[in-house]
């Protein structure tokens, strides 16, 4: 009784604060009874600000070759068990093509760090898709790069840019990274991506190998402290064909208490319900939505190339065409209480919240898309 009335009392604190201190935070990470008060206080905030809209991005998976090699990763540079690909220029305008006619205003390009698309290659991508679709948002999803390549990509229309920082502790870092990749230089790459004027989405796994309370609390401080658009969270699932592959995957429990938890402490950002979250649950997506969540990422990528972009093992909408995965994804969110708009679905900036001011963090982004908008 002693115990459940006080998880209240901190869900009350944290749902007026948006804020907890640390002990308070790890006893509500830590705690694996019954949610629904939680989820409940989320659902309350998401509603608040978005009412029972969810955003649907089109998720494009445009190359699995990768120089990377993630410990966690299916599609690291040393998996010589998948067969690789690369889409051209016109299969991603194809992509957009029906994702258009669909519904979709956001289009994410997601893919390995392949140096094969050079800068201008992806540049020409990006002006092709905002030429063609103006109304639409282009997200990119394609690691670590240097400055001048963010800055070519968001001059070229790029509005949104997603990097999970993966864990803010060094020692965990290393864990899952070998040694040619830091997390220091990860951390530079977000605020590149912040200064230049992207929406930024960042975020790490649930129940990622080696994961402890501290780390999840280090990665939330790192988050308060970017104060980015999206956050990107799912739980971690083992491949067969990586050094992880004997590690337990992530639970729902935590991924959904995590969700929530994030919906308090930002009200306003965009929080998908993932794929890796409707792999490891079938209602998953469903549960993610009750517990904060309020976009879904259905996959526009060609069906003959899906299962070569697999991350991990068992991912789920790997052999439906696009249309299909929109409609079975809409019956979920409709049965869920929600539904999906048609709309770009940029974040809703409300002066007072944990987010930064529009104008500190995206403003010439925002100028672009709201001309006449200076005075704000
Ligand atoms: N290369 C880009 C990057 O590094 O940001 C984008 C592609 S990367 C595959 C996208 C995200 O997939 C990573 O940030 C990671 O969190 C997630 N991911 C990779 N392997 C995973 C696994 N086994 N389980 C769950 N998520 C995974
Ligand atoms: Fe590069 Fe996963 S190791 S995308």
């Amino acid at each position: 009784m002693f115990i459940k009335n006080r998880r209240h009392t901190i869900i009350n604190k944290l749902e007026t604060n948006k804020d907890l201190p640390d002990n308070e935070l790890a006893a509500l990470l830590e705690t694996d009874i019954h949610n629904s008060s939680l989820f409940e206080s989320a659902d309350r905030v998401r509603k608040s600000i978005y009412g029972t809209d969810v955003y649907i991005r089109g998720l494009i998976e445009f190359t699995n070759y990768c120089k990377n090699n993630c410990y966690y990763c299916g599609i690291r540079c040393e998996n010589r068990a998948i067969s690789r690909y690369r889409l051209s220029q016109q299969e991603i305008m194809d992509c957009c093509e029906i994702g258009y006619e669909l519904g979709f205003r956001t289009f994410v390009l997601q893919g390995g760090e392949d140096d094969y698309y050079k800068d201008e290659i992806l540049c020409a991508i990006i002006s092709e898709i905002k030429a063609n679709y103006p109304d639409c948002a282009v997200t990119l999803s394609i690691g670590e790069k240097p400055y001048k390549s963010y800055k070519a990509y968001f001059e070229a229309g790029a509005d949104r840019y997603l990097l999970r920082h993966e864990t803010a502790d060094d020692e965990h870092y290393k864990k899952l990274h070998p040694e040619s990749m830091s997390l220091q230089n990860r951390k530079e790459c977000l605020w590149n991506l912040k200064e230049i004027g992207y929406q930024v989405g960042s975020g790490f796994m649930a129940g990622s190998p080696f994961q402890k309370t501290e780390h999840l609390i280090k990665d939330i401080r790192f988050l308060q402290e970017l104060k980015p658009e999206m956050i990107g969270i799912g739980p971690f699932i083992s491949h067969s064909d990586t050094p992880f592959k004997d590690q337990k995957s992530g639970s729902l429990e935590l991924t959904l208490r995590l969700l929530a938890i994030l919906r308090l402490m930002f009200p306003n950002v965009l929080l998908p319900a993932t794929t890796a979250l409707g792999t490891i649950s079938p209602d998953g997506r469903e549960l993610g939505l009750k517990a904060g969540a309020n976009v879904v990422m259905p996959n526009l990528s060609p069906v003959s190339v899906r299962k070569q972009y697999a991350l991990y093992d068992n991912k789920i909408c790997t052999g439906e065409e696009a249309a299909e995965c929109k409609g079975c994804l809409e019956r979920r969110v409709n049965a869920a209480g929600y539904q999906i708009v048609v709309s770009r679905g940029d974040v809703k900036m409300v002066p007072g919240t944990n987010l930064a001011p529009i104008k500190d963090l995206c403003y010439p982004q925002y100028i672009r898309h709201n001309p006449g908008a200076e005075t704000w």
